[in-house]
């Protein structure tokens, strides 16, 4: 196995073994990916305060999100076509998030399906919902996820229409991939990732094929999401959707203090910060920097996550120390995926989790549950002076 020391490693492995329709479909942003970069790029805003001869013997990363036991705070983000970018790709990435003891989360638009997932794992999962206007598939996505015994679901409300993603539409992105003369001269220079996708049966939307009415091309996700999903979505459906489960609720995409409120009111259990990676309003803050508001607002009342820009433990810390109770990482995970199937994704939970515990333990900090913002270098102004 190559020596692998940062996320980074993994990202370069990854490009040479998947398809470029699958690493671009990752490594990108909506329209001028400005919102993409920040992401990462205003964790270094941030510093972090060195501390020392502080007894550091004995350190904890373990903690909860939900009520959950996790041995980190650093779960799983759903990811569309996980699939893709190696066989059987949700599996594989369930599997190494249950031995190292964070969740997982399975997106509505994933290869393997719920049911997949429950017999090849053996502890709960999570599981994303898009909001669909077909009220049947709703439900029976929830009863589904109910009878896996998932224990929470994850509704995104950032995607009621779809951003735009230059290279997917230039790369005619698809699951299965569309045979074309560039497409197949790219594929057939990856070779183990072509004889593992030869060797399973998951290469659709397992999710939706057969389960959904009406679709007249569900392989392809932009026009999927063009035909299917709810441009209506508002707070009164989202509460027809808190009735259908009523298990522990997350809601996933909020990056405004007032929408964290209905959020709140609702009756939803956490909520995620987050901007969708960069993948939906380009031009949005980074969601670090949205994060203290929605801390002011919200922080005492729901448990308050984020991902987005998440690529080490430096920046889970970051996140943590600024109030938040838990992160997740979505390209992260896929690199390690994309780069050594279940190895991989079990290497970037490894990697993570080193450096969150040994910066942890260098800010002079023991517990991760017991983290706050003295250990930060936060520059004034650093969530923005906005005009009303
Ligand atoms: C390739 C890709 C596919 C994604 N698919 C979904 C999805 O199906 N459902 C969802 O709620 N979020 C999806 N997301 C967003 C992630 O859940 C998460 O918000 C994002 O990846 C976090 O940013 P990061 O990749 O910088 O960690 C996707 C992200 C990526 C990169």
């Amino acid at each position: 196995m190559p020596v692998i020391t940062c996320i980074d490693d993994l990202k370069r492995i990854y490009r040479r073994r998947v398809p470029k329709m699958f690493y671009d479909y990752t490594e990108s942003g909506s329209w001028t990916e400005q919102t993409f970069r920040e992401n990462s790029s205003d964790f270094s805003d941030i510093y972090l305060r060195q501390r020392v001869a502080v007894d550091m013997a004995g350190r904890s990363t373990a903690s909860t999100m939900i009520g959950q036991d996790v041995s980190m705070p650093v779960a799983l983000a759903p990811v569309g076509l996980t699939g893709m970018q190696h066989a059987d790709g949700e599996i594989k990435a369930a599997r190494a998030a249950e031995a190292f003891g964070v969740p997982f989360t399975l997106s509505t638009m994933s290869i393997c399906s719920i049911e997949d997932i429950a017999e090849n794992t053996s502890k709960p999962f999570w599981m994303q919902v898009y909001t669909l206007k077909d009220d049947d598939f709703m439900q029976r996505l929830f009863d589904r996820a109910r009878e896996a015994k998932c224990s929470a679901a994850m509704i995104t409300v950032d995607l009621q229409v779809l951003g735009q993603r230059h290279r997917d539409l230039k790369n005619g992105l698809s699951a299965p991939p569309k045979l074309t003369p560039a497409s197949v001269a790219n594929m057939m220079t990856k070779v183990q990732w072509g004889l593992g996708m030869l060797g399973t049966k998951r290469r659709f939307f397992g999710n939706i094929v057969g389960h959904a009415k009406g679709v007249a091309d569900p392989s392809s996700l932009s026009t999927w999401t063009a035909e299917a999903f709810d441009p209506s979505l508002d707070w009164n459906r989202i509460r027809e959707f808190r009735k259908m489960w009523d298990g522990p609720l997350i809601i996933k995409g909020i990056m405004d203090a007032r929408d964290a409120r209905e959020a709140l009111n609702v009756g939803a259990d956490a909520i995620i910060v987050s901007n969708h990676g960069g993948r939906q309003l380009d031009g949005a803050l980074s969601a670090i920097r949205a994060l203290p508001a929605i801390m002011d607002a919200v922080g005492d009342r729901i448990e308050v996550h984020l991902d987005s820009g998440i690529r080490s433990g430096q920046d889970v810390l970051k996140a943590l120390a600024m109030g938040a109770k838990g992160t997740y990482v979505g390209r992260a995970y896929i690199y390690g995926l994309g780069a050594m199937g279940q190895a991989g994704v079990t290497r970037a939970l490894e990697v993570i989790h080193k450096e969150l515990d040994v910066s942890m333990a260098l800010c002079g900090r023991r517990d991760v549950r017991d983290l706050d913002r003295d250990i930060l270098m936060i520059p004034e102004g650093f969530e923005g002076r906005w005009q009303a």
